[in-house]
Order: structure tokens, then C-alpha cells, then sequence
């Protein structure tokens, strides 16, 4: 825990080296929305393998480096590609980044993730603003020692951040995508579920299912940042149309959508800004 905490100073020591910029917004982009990092005027990037102790990705289509630039004049920091629980990583891995920017100085955070549609009325290529979730991933990132002054029991009755919703809201509308507001269930992955699965989470309230964010927003919201969150519905989940799921349909997906997320992200933070 001492180890890790130096590890995440170190980085973050090394990051207020890197630029002047001093962003108060962070973005995650998951699977498939390397693209809208094109909308940004990137000052310095800075591969993960640089930060001490940052986790590595070995997944496709997550390129593993840290962007400091503007954004319609805001400065922002970007992640492109996260570490994932099913890569075997452990929770503290998996939230590195998120420890990270809360000690560069960073406020709010806006994840991205692309996930599975549970709800019948979603199609590849809708979004979903994250309005609460349900974590089946097993553990929570908090579980083991407390750091001192933070609380040990975290309430989580609100999650995710109404102002930066509405500021989502109010971007998706300006770049006219198809829209939903719903509940994000998270797993460990690293496989699909099964059809059986997905009938039994759309009872329970889910709308999509995905393999990622949970931990990053629970730990966000430990430090104290303000938390939004996005995903891609990349497909339908299983079950809920004749074909078989692969990542490569997912990537696609997510890649054909990733012009619109720029747009989306640009006026986000352009709202943002003025905010
Ligand atoms: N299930 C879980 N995670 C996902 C899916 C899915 O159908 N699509 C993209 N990520």
C-alpha cells in the first residue's frame, strides 16, 4: 500500500513535469474511442509503460499512453486504453490511473466504455449516460486498508454527477445521437454472458452490461471526483439477436461510433468549460 502510494506521487510528479496544462477533467477512452482523441490538441503524450507502476494493456484496440492537451481551449488529460480486472490485474491495478489523476489534481472524471445493450430497446451505435450501476464484478476496489482521512464506508447513492449528466445531455442533443439515460451492470468478464444471464440482469434493472468503470467511479468517488460516465452500446447482449458476439463486431462498433464520440466529447467539454 506505502509502495503503491509513492508509485502514484512518483507518476504524478512526473505528469506536472511533463506540460504546464493543469487539467481539471480527465477522460477515459475504452475500447474503440481512440479516435476522438483527434479532436485534441495534444501538448505531450506520455506512454503508460512510463509512469511507475501504471498497468500495461494487453488488449486490442487500447493503445496504453496518457495525453496532455486542449480541448475547445479547456485543457484536458485523456486516457487512451485502460487495464481491465479480466486481464488478472487486481482492483488496485485496474484503478491506478484513477489514484493518479486524483493526486495530479484532477476534479471530474468522464469514463467511456463500449457495452452490451440489455435493454431490448437499444441498438449498436446508441449511447447510454451511466445514471447509476450494479456491481456483480465480485469486489469492490475499496475492500482492504483504508487510507487515513478517507472514509471507510462510501455512500453511493449518487454515483455519478447530475451537473456533468446534464452537461452530457445536453451535448448528445447538439450532436444528435441516439441517447438513453440507464443502469450499467459490470462483470469480471472475461467472457460474454450467457443469454439466460442477460434475461436475469434486465430483471434486476440493467441496461447494459460491460467489463470495466465500475471500479474506476467507486474509486473516483472516494477521492472525491466528480464522476460521468458513457458507454457505446456496441452490440445487443446475448440472447437478444440470432448472432454470436465477437470483440471484433464490438471494436467495429465502437470505432464506427468513435467519429460521433469525438463530436460528443468535444461538446462536452466545450459546455464544460464555460460551466
Ligand atoms: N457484454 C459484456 N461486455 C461487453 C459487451 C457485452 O455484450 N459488449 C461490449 N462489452
Amino acid at each position: 500500500m506505502r509502495r503503491r502510494r509513492s508509485k502514484i506521487a512518483e507518476s504524478a510528479r512526473l505528469l506536472v513535469r511533463a506540460s504546464q496544462l493543469r487539467p481539471q477533467l480527465a477522460i477515459v477512452l475504452g475500447s474503440g474511442f481512440g479516435p476522438a482523441l483527434e479532436r485534441v490538441a495534444v501538448a505531450k503524450t506520455i506512454s503508460y509503460a512510463k509512469l511507475p507502476g501504471f498497468p500495461s494493456t494487453s488488449v486490442q484496440g487500447h493503445a496504453g499512453k496518457l495525453a496532455l492537451g486542449t480541448l475547445g481551449g479547456t485543457p484536458v488529460v485523456v486516457l487512451c486504453g485502460r487495464a481491465h480486472y479480466y486481464e488478472g490485474r487486481s482492483m488496485a491495478e485496474i484503478t491506478f490511473a484513477v489514484r493518479l489523476l486524483a493526486k495530479y489534481g484532477v476534479r471530474d472524471l468522464l469514463l467511456t466504455n463500449a457495452a452490451g445493450g440489455v435493454n431490448e430497446r437499444f441498438r449498436p451505435g446508441d449511447f447510454m449516460r451511466l445514471s447509476d450501476h450494479i456491481n456483480f464484478m465480485g469486489e469492490s476496489p475499496l475492500r482492504g486498508p483504508c487510507p487515513p482521512g478517507l472514509t471507510r464506508f462510501l455512500d453511493l447513492s449518487q454515483v455519478y454527477d447530475p451537473m456533468l449528466g446534464d452537461l452530457l445531455d445536453k451535448a448528445a442533443k447538439k450532436v444528435r445521437l441516439r441517447w438513453h439515460r440507464g443502469v450499467y451492470l459490470a462483470l469480471s468478464g472475461p467472457t460474454y454472458e450467457t443469454p439466460a444471464e442477460v434475461r436475469a440482469f434486465a430483471r434486476l434493472g440493467a441496461d447494459a452490461v460491460g467489463m470495466s468503470t465500475v471500479p474506476e467511479a467507486i474509486v473516483a468517488r472516494h477521492l472525491g471526483l466528480r464522476v460521468a460516465a458513457v458507454s457505446c452500446i456496441s452490440n445487443q447482449a446475448a440472447g437478444l439477436s440470432p448472432r454470436p458476439i465477437s470483440h471484433d463486431e464490438v471494436l467495429a462498433t465502437a470505432k464506427e461510433a468513435s467519429r460521433h464520440t469525438g463530436a460528443l466529447l468535444e461538446e462536452f467539454v466545450r459546455l464544460y468549460g464555460r460551466s
